[in-house]
């Protein structure tokens, strides 16, 4: 039996709730196919910086490059995002765990289930059918870049937007290889009218399709996509965005799916996999007992698939969640004026379902 190391890191507000529907998923299909997982826990986030004043000690780090992947709930407190005069913050143990782990992939799968036509705020007809794969880069652009400073007695603040043809290539090179398995096609979004980083990630990607002469490949301004999304959001299929277009743009598209608490993702590098729902920590629900855990659970099932090969499982476990919406159950984000009271359900109630399907 080969054994698996799992590292749960539940961070902060709704993360631990969330996290836990999703460990218990694993846990059903440990022992099953020659994998048996393992779990270890550790912090990051406010949480982490409380404990330890690091918002990723050392000892999170040391256990997140030994493990086989991760997966993660979220960082964040209101504290700090009410005073950004704070120095050491949670969102830089997320950051840094992206920089040391080299996850430069982040995809992003916006998947609609029919059940749910009805919660998002996009009509029905525009909507039915979208399916979207998003391929954001996650280590480059403007998060990272050097200088990010305030000059001029602190009345100018500088950030700097920067991308390397290597890093366009090794993202790119994933998207173009989805897009060959999905239907073909290829949205690059960029704004290379105005940014010379975008007019080398342009000219970097036109290089390449001629790689891959079997993907129609269409490059798209950050401004037309955004609104493009909305109007018409089944004329996309694969696309790949840099690391702030994709953090918009993927918020976005969230509302195709109807909420956050929907949206699953996986960070990729070259080794650890990392598996998160989009969601942030969510204080404003935390410890009521009403998140969704259905974000983390779909992020499960993109672990079984790409860290262990075990499509058939996730395919289940994708399987688990659309017979429970089938069955009318919804958490309160999810529900619309048609739910009927007795099946609202919260955290712990959508997660028990989901495991007595598994
Ligand atoms: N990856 C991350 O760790 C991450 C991502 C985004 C935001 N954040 C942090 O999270 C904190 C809160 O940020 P925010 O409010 O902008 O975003 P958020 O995603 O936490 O919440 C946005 C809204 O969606 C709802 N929501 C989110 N997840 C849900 C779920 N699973 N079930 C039901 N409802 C859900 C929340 O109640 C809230 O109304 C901030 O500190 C932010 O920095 C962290």
């Amino acid at each position: 039996m080969k054994e698996q190391k799992i590292v749960v890191l539940p961070g902060d507000g709704i993360g631990k709730e969330v996290t836990t529907w999703g460990k218990k998923v694993l846990e059903t299909f440990s022992g099953k196919n020659g994998i048996r997982f393992t779990f270890d826990e550790a912090l990051i986030g406010h949480t982490a910086i409380e404990a330890t004043g690091n918002p990723l000690p050392d000892e999170t780090l040391q256990k997140l490059k030994a493990s086989d992947a991760v997966l993660f709930g979220a960082v964040g407190h209101p504290k700090y995002d009410n005073d950004p005069s704070l120095k050491v913050r949670p969102e830089q143990g997320l950051l840094k765990m992206r920089k040391e782990l080299g996850l430069y992939a982040n995809l992003r799968p916006i998947r609609l289930f029919d059940e749910l036509i009805h919660a998002s705020s996009i009509k029905p007809e525009i909507l039915k059918g979208a399916d979207i794969l998003f391929f954001r880069e996650l280590t480059g652009d403007v998060y990272f870049g050097e200088p990010r400073e305030r000059r001029d007695n602190g009345n100018v603040a500088v950030d700097t937007m920067i991308y390397s043809k290597m890093e366009v290539r090794r993202i790119a090179k994933r998207a173009f290889e989805a897009a060959r398995t999905r239907s073909k096609k290829l949205t690059s979004v960029d704004k290379a009218n105005v940014l010379e980083s975008s007019r080398l990630w342009r000219e970097v990607v036109q290089e390449m399709a001629k790689d891959y002469a079997d993907v129609e490949v269409e490059h798209m301004f950050i401004d037309t996509a955004a609104m493009k999304l909305i109007k018409d959001p089944r004329s996309f299929d694969v696309v790949l965005t840099g690391n702030l277009f994709g953090d918009i743009l993927t918020d976005e598209a969230s509302q195709i799916a109807g909420s956050m608490g929907m949206l699953a993702s996986a960070s990729l590098g070259d080794q650890t996999g990392l598996y998160e729902p989009i969601h942030g920590s969510a204080y404003d629900i935390s410890g009521k007992g009403v998140a969704n855990p259905l974000a983390s659970i779909l992020s499960v099932a993109l672990m079984l698939d790409i860290s262990f090969g075990l499509k058939a499982e996730s395919a289940k476990v994708i399987q688990a969640v659309e017979q429970t919406l089938k069955e009318g159950f919804r958490t309160r984000d999810i529900a619309d004026a048609t739910t009927a009271t007795d099946k609202i359900v919260g955290t712990d109630a959508m997660g028990e379902k989901i495991i007595k399907k598994l």
